[in-house]
């Protein structure tokens, strides 16, 4: 399994910026992610057999101590998705740990479903939010909340917004985790599509939008969202509740999304809409090639 693992330098550079949740080695076949102690690898075809002893051996050659390793298949389809098992270390220990950036802690469930509660593409997002420093941050498609607990540790005033009530309840536990009080912070479990006009009726305004929805999904009144269709939508509505020269976030993980077609479809409601904007693309990664992480653009508008 000759594939290219993190440099050593890289582990310690994650480290003294106060990160040890980062990817150990990308591979479209097979990934494998450290969260502190605890190990994630993603595999399409590896038996664990053969990828724990590989994982113990290169951890210990970057000095990396492992106490646990969950291993999960990576299907093509992603309706056929499981939890990850565990298959080294002890198993008598909660199925839980802590993603930790740049200082933030994450609450992780490692056994919950497919995704343990974090993702590691979109790290520079979650540092530009920070170098934003909005006053206001509206968090469309929310998960466990993670660019709402970085905007609020500069003083934002966050909204997540998610269909899933379990999601926000673990969102609002990452807040607790690092001391952020909740007042000041809500959390609205709804279809986004239903929220932001409702929103914008109020006459609502945001410095930072984060538009982050999944490829497919069905509403709170079972329509389907398709991000290829939807996004435009999507980008429409947050142009309605940007505040003055706010950044909108938009970003998929939908292979038939590229970053330059997030752009025109930008561009041209942009221009529907007669707003100026800078547009950038989301930043490389050092642990993550772009073909494997999210297509992410920033709006900022003028
Ligand atoms: C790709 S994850 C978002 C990840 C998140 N931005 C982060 O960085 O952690 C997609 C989320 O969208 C939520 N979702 C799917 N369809 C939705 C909808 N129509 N309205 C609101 N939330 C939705 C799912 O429950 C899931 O938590």
């Amino acid at each position: 399994m000759e594939q290219d693992w993190l440099p050593n330098d890289l582990h310690r550079a994650f480290e003294t910026e106060g990160t040890t949740a980062y990817c150990v080695l990308p591979h479209p076949d097979w990934r494998v992610e450290r969260f502190g102690a605890d190990i994630l690898a993603s595999c399409k075809w590896a038996p664990p057999w053969e990828i724990v002893p590989e994982i113990l051996s290169r951890m210990e050659a970057a000095e990396v101590a492992v106490e646990r390793i969950f291993v999960r298949d990576l299907p093509r389809n992603p309706s056929e998705r499981d939890a990850p098992q565990q298959t080294y270390g002890n198993t008598d220990l909660p199925p839980e740990g802590w993603a930790v950036e740049a200082g933030l802690r994450y609450h992780l469930d490692f056994l919950a479903g497919y995704s343990a509660g974090f993702f590691l593409d979109q790290r520079a997002n979650r540092a530009r939010v920070k170098s934003l420093a909005p006053k206001s941050l509206l968090n469309c498609f929310s998960y466990t909340c993670s660019f709402s607990v970085v905007a609020a540790t500069t003083g934002a005033a966050t909204t997540s917004v998610d269909l899933s009530k379990k999601s926000l309840m673990r969102g609002a536990g990452n807040f607790d985790a690092n001391a952020i009080p909740r007042e000041g912070q809500t959390f609205i479990a709804d279809d986004v599509l239903e929220v932001l006009p409702r929103l914008a009726r109020r006459g609502e305004k945001f410095g930072v939008i984060i538009l982050d929805p999944p490829t497919f999904s069905r509403g709170a009144k079972g329509r389907p969202f398709q991000v290829e269709r939807d996004m435009a939508t999507l980008f429409q509505l947050s142009l309605e509740l940007a505040a003055p020269k706010a950044s909108i976030l938009l970003s998929t993980n939908c292979t038939a999304l590229r970053t330059k077609e997030l752009e025109v479809l930008a561009r041209q409601e942009l221009k529907h809409a007669r707003k100026g904007a800078s547009i950038q693309w989301g930043a490389r990664l050092d642990d993550l090639p772009t073909d494997q992480a999210a297509r992410t653009l920033w709006v900022d508008l003028k």
